[in-house]
């Protein structure tokens, strides 16, 4: 059979289909049920070379990749350099770290540091609302510390305890608070403050001040930082839960 019959052929079942079934549905899956061979084999190709490009990048193809699927969710796109992540983890108290929680890791920028300075016997857990990142990081950190779970950070104090810890020691975040839809800010916050032990703390680094401003509501007392060499440059803070509490 010619190419061009064939194709007609592709073209004919997936119309068939559209009358019986309706319009396609929104997903990906939905797409391909109504897509001739011609278009799939195109997408295929597409794929790959997508994949290819990303594998030859490493972490930085992939971080690219999710900035240009969610821009406002990821809010940067290029990872924390590492005198942010020197300065942002100096102040924690590593003797006494169990449960070290992290939102949004990207590509794991933190991850590898953090596991560096984690006791044995620790955990760092890591949250993010995109699966392309938790899928890259399950596959690339193999440490038996190390647990990425696909969710929002709002839902930090159930996933903690779904893990088997009722508290955290210290949250660190990348989240772009500026940009997070309305509400998700505070509760963020407000949850982070619940979570973390008496005597931990709350670390985060953006380009603004919005997650320093917004932590100095909810915790007892804030740590300012600065970090030059960091596209672009960022503001560090550490928001510490008093001991009293
Ligand atoms: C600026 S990127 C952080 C990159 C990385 N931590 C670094 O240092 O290079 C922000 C991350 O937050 C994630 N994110 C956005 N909203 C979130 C939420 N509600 N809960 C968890 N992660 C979230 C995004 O998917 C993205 O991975």
């Amino acid at each position: 059979m010619g190419g061009a019959q064939s194709l007609q052929m592709d073209y004919g079942f997936a119309n068939a289909r559209l009358r019986k079934f309706g319009p396609p549905v929104g997903t990906a899956k939905g797409k391909r049920a109504f897509m001739s061979g011609y278009e799939l084999t195109r997408e295929r190709r597409s794929d790959r070379l997508k994949r290819k490009v990303r594998d030859l990048l490493g972490p930085w193809g992939v971080f690219f990749q999710g900035f240009l699927e969610h821009p406002v969710m990821v809010g940067s796109i290029i990872p924390s350099s590492r005198f942010t992540i020197r300065k942002m983890l100096a102040p924690v108290n590593w003797a006494e770290t169990k449960l070290f929680v992290e939102y949004g890791p990207g590509v794991g920028t933190f991850c590898r540091p953090v596991l560096d300075r984690l006791p044995r016997d620790g955990t760092l857990l890591v949250i993010d609302t995109n699966p392309l990142f938790i899928d890259y990081l399950k596959r690339t950190i193999r440490d038996s510390r190390f647990i990425a779970v696909h969710g929002s950070a709002e839902d930090v104090e159930e996933i903690v305890r779904a893990h088997g810890h009722d508290h955290a020691d210290y949250v660190l975040s990348g989240l772009p608070f500026s940009t997070l839809p309305e509400g998700v800010g505070p509760n963020i916050a407000a949850a982070t403050q619940r979570v973390i032990r008496p005597g931990g703390a709350f670390l985060t680094y953006q380009f603004c001040k919005a997650a320093r401003n917004l932590c100095a509501r909810y915790f007892d007392r804030i740590d300012d930082g600065f970090e030059p060499l960091n596209i672009l440059p960022c503001v560090l803070a550490w928001a510490w839960k008093d001991k009293a509490d």
